[in-house]
């Protein structure tokens, strides 16, 4: 195959800092390489000790890694554990009195909750589910706001054995239908309502309909959790309220001990084709990779105040709210709002109101603070950060630099995190204080992760060539398979031409001379312009480093002569032109493209617009953007796409 054309030319480079260098957990390179080569030299030693020194064990494991039945790898496999014990009770002894959650609602009200105080909600809760006849095995749906109840929800199932599946509470009845089938879920957690942005959005209500479907029957108990008090329909049969299933419940539930590979959640993602693949967890090796990499990336203290950002409905919101901090003993923000409620500095307000120390986020919700308030930041005292982290998608070199200067004030490092729904932590991404950052790079693998970009017969391209992102081994917190659906698993993944038993995640990305690694989209995404192959990232990247563009999204429309031709979807940071003013901009703007990157990458058609279609988690729908620019009538499921409205004035955006 012809390899990815890599064409962003980026040089800028951060040093870590000495103050920085001087508080990190892996305190030089020296400590760093002796990791990496300790991985190298002996893998399964490698794990097996992470394993031992982070997960307390009810019954320690004898064998680290059972590959017989490739790909369908097993960790520590004789091993026995709970993964809410080792959240909670761990943390009776020296963290009881600390606080484990600042909640903040969408109002404004804050919570905080204690490590004991957690624990005791969790055993009351999962002394309730044991009630409702719910056992080891059993999938529990979980349709919820971000609030406190979700996370004792998530580690009350883990703590008697109960499969949960969170789904985002922006999903429609069609979407939570479909995962509730799936799974063949015999209990459904939510609340009445949500609130965001000052707005109530009804949930139970979603629930009901979601029932009315076909084939829900196994669903026996539908747990509500009262949190505004809005009238609901009541099912008398089905229906409990949280606050009524927990009175009397004892505050000690004895934990479900189960083996390491017992499955601890199922969480859905959809691709871009297909329908939504339930991403199935393992319990331990899960758990180590999230605790883990809190360590090294986040470079942990038990000082800080950590915020990531994600709902819970997303496996960034599984690995570092519900289950890495809690293992760690970490003290977290739980915010249940939106970032522009009641104003764009709300983010920047919680921040100085908790002094956070480590706030972690996605470069969408980024570059919309940057449309819609730069210098807001500068109005709050964010003097307590000292660490700031990015994931989702990669983040293009001009988001990552204010980013760093006027929210980090240039002392704080940033951990572009790559990893995926299935590699449940992160896998590629700096060692903060140790390595040196580019922006718009994730820079290098961590230890015990040997990832490599290969061309399609499996062999590894050269720096500098663009390929197929792969992980050569693998790893403990890779998804064990798709739930029902194991050949899905294999042929998705582990496909045979890649050959090598190697890990297929679906990315092109390329490493520089350095040996960073630069991720340039979706494989899906890449588009073929006369005879080259180009990712989506870099143009993009160069679009939005033109002080008039606030996002910018490329696809290909096919063309007789060239292939494929690019088209730029690009929303600016004032208000969309129209008429001659919108065909001055977008010449402007292909003159930049082709100045920043050459005229092979230079957009043929430019298309404004107010915002882009985007799913829930922020993520350019690239294919209705494909759709939009042939011309075509979308035909495709927009059932996770967050705004509708946008793609009919995308239609009509053509100049
Ligand atoms: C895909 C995975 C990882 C948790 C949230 C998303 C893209 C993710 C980065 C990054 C470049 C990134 C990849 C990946 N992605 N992080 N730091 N730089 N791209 O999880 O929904 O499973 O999506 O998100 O394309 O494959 P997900």
């Amino acid at each position: 195959m012809a390899t990815i054309k890599s064409i962003l030319q980026e040089n800028r480079i951060f040093k870590p800092n000495d103050n920085f260098v001087a508080q990190a957990n892996l305190l030089n390179k020296k400590d760093y390489s002796s990791l990496c080569k300790e991985a190298e030299g002996n893998y399964e030693n490698f794990w097996g000790r992470l394993a031992r020194e982070y997960i307390q064990w009810r019954k320690p494991f004898t064998r680290v890694l059972d590959e017989s039945n490739h790909p369908f790898f097993k960790w520590f496999d004789d091993g026995v554990l709970n993964v809410s014990y080792n959240c909670l009770d761990r943390n009776l002894e020296c963290n009881s009195d600390k606080t484990a959650i600042i909640f903040e609602s969408d109002e404004g009200n804050i919570t905080n909750i204690t490590y004991r105080e957690l624990y005791l909600r969790v055993c009351q809760f999962a002394n309730g589910l044991r009630s409702l006849n719910i056992k080891k095995g059993d999938r529990i749906i979980i349709y919820m706001p971000m609030s406190i109840e979700a996370v004792v929800a998530m580690q009350a199932c883990a703590r008697i054995g109960a499969i949960h599946s969170v789904v985002f509470g922006g999903f429609s009845a069609k979407s939570l239908h479909e995962r509730i089938v799936d799974t063949a879920a015999v209990a459904v957690i939510t609340a009445d309502e949500q609130m965001r942005g000052g707005k109530g959005i009804l949930l139970k209500s979603v629930v009901d309909k979601a029932l009315t479907m076909s084939n829900t029957d196994f669903v026996n108990s539908v747990i509500i959790y009262q949190r505004t008090g809005t009238h609901i329909e009541w099912n008398s049969v089905r229906d409990t309220w949280w606050h009524q299933l927990i009175t009397d419940k004892p505050d000690y539930c004895e934990p479900e001990w189960v083996s390491a590979e017992h499955p601890l959640f199922i969480l859905y993602t959809s691709g871009s084709t297909g329908k939504p693949k339930g991403i199935q967890h393992s319990s331990a090796g899960y758990l180590l990779g999230a605790m883990v990499s809190m360590k090294w990336v986040f470079d942990y203290k038990s000082t800080d105040i950590f915020w990531c950002t994600a709902d819970v409905g997303w496996i960034t919101g599984h690995s570092y709210v519900a289950y890495a901090p809690l293992a760690m003993g970490a003290t977290q923000i739980i915010f249940e709002g939106i970032p522009t409620f009641p104003d764009a500095g709300r983010f920047w307000k919680i921040i100085q109101d908790h002094r956070v120390t480590t706030f972690y986020t996605a470069p969408t919700a980024i570059r919309s603070l940057i449309k819609l308030g730069s210098e807001l930041p500068g109005q709050y005292d964010l003097s307590s950060l000292r660490l700031l982290g990015s994931v989702g998608e990669p983040i293009n070199p001009e988001a990552w630099v204010w980013y760093y200067e006027v929210v980090g004030q240039s002392r704080c490092p940033i951990v572009d995190t790559w990893w995926q729904t299935e590699t449940g932590c992160h896998m590629i991404a700096p060692i903060p204080g140790v390595v040196s950052l580019k922006p718009g790079s994730c820079t290098f693998p961590l230890p015990g992760i040997m990832a490599a970009i290969v061309d399609e017969t499996g062999h590894e391209v050269e720096n500098g060539e663009g390929g197929l992102l792969v992980i050569k081994r693998p790893f403990p917190s890779l998804a064990r398979t798709i739930w029902g659906n194991p050949d899905r698993f294999k042929n998705t993944y582990f496909p045979e031409d890649i050959g090598n038993k190697y890990y297929l995640a679906g990315d092109s990305a390329q490493c520089d001379s350095d040996g960073y690694f630069w991720i340039m989209g979706r494989v899906d995404d890449v588009l073929n312009i006369s005879g080259h192959r180009l990712g989506t990232m870099e143009i993009e990247s160069a679009l939005v480093a033109n002080s008039l563009v606030a996002e910018a999204a490329v696809v290909g429309k096919p063309h007789e002569i060239k292939g494929e031709i690019i088209v730029a979807f690009v929303v600016l940071k004032g208000p969309s032109p129209k008429g001659e003013n919108a065909k001055q901009i977008a010449i402007e703007l292909r003159n930049w493209v082709s100045k920043e990157i050459g005229p092979i990458a230079k957009p043929e058609e430019i298309r404004f617009g107010d915002n882009l279609p985007k799913t829930r988690s922020g993520k350019i729908m690239r294919r209705l953007l494909r759709t939009i620019g042939r011309g075509d009538e979308i035909t495709q499921d927009i059932s996770t796409l967050e705004n509708p409205a946008i793609l009919e004035q995308l239609k009509k955006s053509a100049i």
